[in-house]
């Protein structure tokens, strides 16, 4: 009856420095995302959000648990086989960015399909599409130092979002954005796990959280609430400021 599970984190912790100087991220997460499910992760500052979506996309190994990607087990895949992973399957908007700065935005994006071998015509045509969904076409050959924050934060999330990805992770992905994109990329992000992607995403934002099925609530590295529907997110959040 259920959708296949595609990400599935069990008991995650990561420990990060030694010693003195040893900071506790994630101190036991258990976290399963279906297939057509979106999950938004809120939680304070430091509290361990972006962690969570290195380890969920095997850019960062934890300290001890467990990392399921479809059925690969991240953790027993060599560096070859974890980069292969990142680049076919995981769509990932980081909370900096990381465009390349020596690329257009039209150059950022067909690079990962032609990564993935697509030929250079078909993957311009892909990514022409996927930037246009995030409202910048017209702006195609311009280059992210020539960008304002915003524009470059829609070509971050085209580039995440383009060709067939089957866990998208999106660390504040409308934080520099005005309501109306903002509204427009979580459209994106709904379309593309509605489609069949499992999504997770970490927003600061009660209004985008509003877009997901479930919020899970992080507080010093552990989930502290969950909602099972994203309607009783504005009960938690009303509790929360009172
Ligand atoms: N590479 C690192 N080395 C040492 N400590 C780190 C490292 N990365 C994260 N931390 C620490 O781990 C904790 C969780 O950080 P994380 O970046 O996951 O928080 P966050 O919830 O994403 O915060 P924010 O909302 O500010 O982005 C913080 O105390 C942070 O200082
Ligand atoms: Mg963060």
């Amino acid at each position: 009856m259920s959708s296949p599970v595609m990400l599935t984190m069990r008991g995650i912790t990561r420990v990060h420095g030694h010693g003195a100087a040893e900071v506790h991220a994630l101190r036991g997460v258990d976290l399963a995302v279906a297939m057509g499910e979106l999950v938004a992760v809120m939680g304070p500052s430091g509290s361990g959000k972006s962690t969570l979506l290195h380890l969920a996309g095997g850019l960062d190994s934890p300290t001890s648990g467990t990392v399921q990607v479809g059925r690969d087990d991240v953790g027993a895949l060599d560096a070859k086989g974890r980069a292969r992973l990142r680049r076919k399957h995981v769509g990932y908007v980081f909370q900096d960015l990381n465009l390349i700065p020596a690329l257009t935005a039209i150059e950022n994006v067909t690079l990962p399909l032609e990564l993935d071998g697509a030929s250079a015509r078909k993957a311009r045509a892909t990514a022409t599409a996927a930037l246009a969904e995030v409202g910048m076409d017209g702006l195609e050959d311009r280059f992210p130092d020539d960008m304002s924050g915003g524009q470059a934060q829609r070509v971050a999330i085209a580039r995440a979002l383009v060709g067939p990805r089957r866990l998208l992770l999106a660390d504040e992905p409308t934080g520099a954005l005005d309501s109306v994109t903002g509204e427009a990329v979580m459209r994106v992000l709904r379309a593309r796990v509605d489609a069949g992607a499992a999504g997770l995403l970490v927003t600061h934002d009660a209004r985008h959280a509003a877009w997901a099925d479930r919020i899970v609530f992080l507080r010093d590295g552990r989930v502290v609430d969950e909602t099972g529907s994203a309607a009783g997110a504005e009960t938690l959040l009303d509790g929360a400021a009172r």
